[in-house]
């Protein structure tokens, strides 16, 4: 059968880039990332984590010339500024100029982390992202966002930078446990719940994720595409994306790592839907397994809203979403929040 690659074209103010999406595309690379840029001597530094298979990475190297390599703990407590600052001596140390580059290979820990180095070193230095994650392959692989965790609160030191270009080659998520599938997918089910009826629809046949992993992706790619076309620096539309986020981030921390992102981002979106979608919502998140509640402590979930990125003075702006495929962004004041909540 024909391998057909999808390509998706992201357009921003300051930056284009290509995202690939394909079946054992890694050997690849070369054909998809000028990585070289007509210069065989180009230094790269492949970032990844200690939890990805070799197999991925040894195909990427088979392809590169002059390369360096940062392995970094996986998990989300190792998106720190230890690590950043490690990178980015590995960099110094081995004289990488601008005109070098930087690949993440691995899930949005690695990318986040890898992003920010990009971001910062020298003012800026190439980064080629290959997500390896199904959640980073939906999400995080488009829209810039870098970050580090800092002094407990997540993604609260980072920037907007874009990458030079992206390969989702979808047999990496063969390796990938089947709760980080689910776990990704959560946030398909968010881009569709506000943006795409159809594709929640489609997405409530239950098919087969991983058979159907290009579809997904490039589906939940364009939607979020076109939000962050519109919305590079998230000052309107793409607060949209936040959907299940604020009450879910908050969940997430109360629960000390016992839930996944995305599994409180599923319980997270119930709360800010009319009676008819959170019904239809849970419908979903059931028929994947995935949780439709937690025992959370409602207090801290409320004090740590408080401190939410998106939280402007009193109010915090809160997606709702009322009919599926549609949403209302309102802001509410955190004893709306707490009333939401009982
Ligand atoms: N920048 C953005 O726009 C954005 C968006 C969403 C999330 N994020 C960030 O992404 C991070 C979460 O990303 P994640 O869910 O990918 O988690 P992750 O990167 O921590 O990966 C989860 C686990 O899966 C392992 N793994 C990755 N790929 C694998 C593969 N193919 N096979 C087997 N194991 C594999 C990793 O080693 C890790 O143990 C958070 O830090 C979050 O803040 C960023």
């Amino acid at each position: 059968m024909k391998n057909e690659i999808k390509k998706i074209h992201v357009t921003l103010s300051e930056a284009e880039y290509d995202i690939y999406i394909g079946k054992n595309i890694l050997s690849d690379i070369d054909k998809y990332f000028d990585v070289n840029n007509s210069n065989p001597e180009r230094k790269i530094l492949l970032i990844t984590d200690d939890n990805i298979p070799s197999e991925y990475l040894d195909k990427i190297k088979a392809k590169l010339n002059n390369f360096y390599l940062f392995v970094v703990k996986n998990g989300e407590e190792n998106k720190n500024f230890d690590n950043y600052q490690q990178v980015l001596k590995t960099l110094v140390e081995n004289n990488f100029t601008r005109t070098d580059c930087l690949i993440a290979i691995g899930g949005g820990m690695v990318g986040d982390l890898s992003g920010i180095v990009a971001s910062t070193f020298m003012r800026g230095i190439d980064l080629y992202n290959i997500p390896t994650t199904l959640l980073s392959q939906v999400d995080s692989s488009i829209g810039g966002k870098t970050a580090i965790d800092f002094m407990h609160v997540k993604n609260i030191v980072g920037s907007f930078f874009q990458p030079k270009g992206v390969l989702i080659d979808v047999e990496t998520l063969k390796s990938l446990p089947d709760r980080q599938i689910k776990n990704g997918l959560v946030e398909s089910i968010k881009m569709a719940a506000t943006f795409d009826k159809n594709f929640f629809e489609y997405l409530n046949t239950k098919p087969d994720i991983l058979e159907n992993a290009e579809e997904i992706i490039y589906k939940s790619l364009l939607l979020k595409k076109d939000v962050v076309e519109k919305d590079e620096k998230e000052k309107n539309i793409r607060k949209v994306l936040n959907f299940g986020h604020t009450i879910g981030h908050a969940i997430e921390e109360t629960m000390n790592l016992k839930l996944l992102h995305g599994e409180c981002v599923g319980i997270g979106m119930l709360y800010f839907s009319s009676p008819e979608v959170k019904s239809a919502i849970k419908e979903i998140l059931e028929k994947y397994g995935l949780p439709t509640s937690c025992d959370f402590n409602k207090d801290k979930v409320v004090e740590l809203i408080k401190h939410d990125k998106k939280a402007s003075g009193d109010t915090v702006a809160t997606i709702h979403v009322n009919k599926i495929g549609t949403y209302d962004i309102i802001k509410m004041t955190l004893p709306e929040i707490a009333e939401l909540l009982k």
